[in-house]
């Protein structure tokens, strides 16, 4: 009995020493470096992409990366990231030689969107990476970072060190890893095509299904509606005073979703904020921008899905944290 206690204990000591090796082995090690993917692309700065690429990037990166006091994209403390995470600070991504992305090449900087990898191979952990977004869409966001618009030119501003906590190390050690680069080129759907076209706008091109599916844990980048309760709401999410805001059920559920909503009441919900169910809060994004054309596919979309009853706040349900 007594040497089967000694045995007990002496496998419980080593294994706590492993732990604790691996814990101290991802401290020091920290995020890990990958083989920066070598893309050759030429992007022409024409007047279309850089209009397309000035809109997308301000629907989707400017709540990370713009200054909204000096209006430039030279980054800031990422203040709604869980402080479990560490300190993150977003990349100043003007054109500045130092301090920006004045040095990278176009290949570095779509490599970098797609799969999360930057030139000197480090993961960029919190960057969301833009794997199913289409070869457009990526080529005029490239487009607009390299324009003469006045939000991306030179600013001296530089990124702070990143502070990510062992958590982050740990995740970034295990399961965050870099995104595939696509196989075959990404073309998004006609706008004629409605459904379809809406489908691309809620996975590839605005991830709304991340924000709005039932946890980040279990969502699925590379098959989306396979992640868990798909578009029925129930993230937990921070606003920048680091209180909860539950993201909400966007399928057609009539109860607890928008399926007794109008194209126009979706439309005012999406552009300004103004939902029937009252004004919506950040990290919900106004996209002011968004055409007629995108708002009728993401509302034709959004209905066809299949629909989920879950009750999330507004509706009276439960904050789950
Ligand atoms: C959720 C917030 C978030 C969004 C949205 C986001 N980014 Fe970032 N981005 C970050 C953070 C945080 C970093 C720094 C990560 C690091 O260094 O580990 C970063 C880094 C970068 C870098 C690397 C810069 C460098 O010097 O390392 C580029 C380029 C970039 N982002 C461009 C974009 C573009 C373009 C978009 C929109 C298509 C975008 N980001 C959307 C948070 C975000
Ligand atoms: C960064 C996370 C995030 C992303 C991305 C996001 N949302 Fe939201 N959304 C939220 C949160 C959080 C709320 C709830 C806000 C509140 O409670 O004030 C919300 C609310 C909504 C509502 C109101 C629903 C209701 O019942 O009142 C609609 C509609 C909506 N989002 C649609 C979209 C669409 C469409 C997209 C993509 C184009 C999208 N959202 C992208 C986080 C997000």
């Amino acid at each position: 009995m007594k040497t089967l206690l000694r045995r007990l204990a002496l496998l419980v000591g080593i294994t706590l020493l492993a732990i604790i090796g691996f814990l101290l082995f991802v401290q020091v090690r920290g995020i890990p470096r990958y083989p920066p993917p070598l893309l050759k692309v030429a992007i022409p700065l024409t007047p279309a992409w850089v209009a397309l690429g000035e809109k997308l990037t301000l629907s989707i990166c400017a709540d990370c990366h713009l200054n909204r006091k000096t209006n430039k994209y030279s980054g800031h403390r990422l203040a709604d990231l869980t402080p479990d995470f560490g300190r993150i600070y977003t990349s100043n991504i003007t054109q500045d030689q130092q301090h920006g992305i004045g040095r990278w090449t176009t290949g570095q900087l779509v490599a970098l969107l797609r799969t999360g990898i930057g030139p000197d191979g480090r993961l960029r952990l919190i960057m969301p990476n833009y794997a199913r977004m289409s070869d457009e869409d990526v080529a005029s966001i490239v487009a607009f970072l390299r324009s003469a618009s006045p939000q991306v030119q030179p600013d001296p501003t530089p990124t702070p060190p990143q502070k990510p906590s062992l958590l982050l190390k740990l995740l970034g050690n295990t399961i965050m890893r870099p995104a595939r680069l696509p196989a075959a080129p990404v073309l998004a759907p006609p706008p004629t095509e409605a459904r379809a076209f809406g489908r691309y706008l809620v996975i590839g091109r605005y991830h709304c299904f991340e924000c709005h599916s039932k946890d980040f844990k279990s969502n699925n980048p590379y098959e989306p509606e396979k992640s868990k309760g798909y578009l029925g709401g129930g993230t937990p999410l921070l606003n920048n005073e680091s209180q909860t805001v539950v993201s909400r059920n966007i399928t057609g559920d009539v109860a607890t979703g928008i399926g007794g909503w109008s194209e126009a009441q979706f439309g005012r919900a999406v552009r300004f904020g103004l939902s029937p169910n009252g004004p919506l809060h950040y990290p919900m994004n106004k996209y002011s921008l968004l055409t007629d054309e995108e708002v009728h596919a993401l509302f034709a979309y959004l209905q066809a899905v299949p629909k989920i009853k879950n009750a999330t706040p507004e509706d009276g349900g439960a904050v789950v944290q």
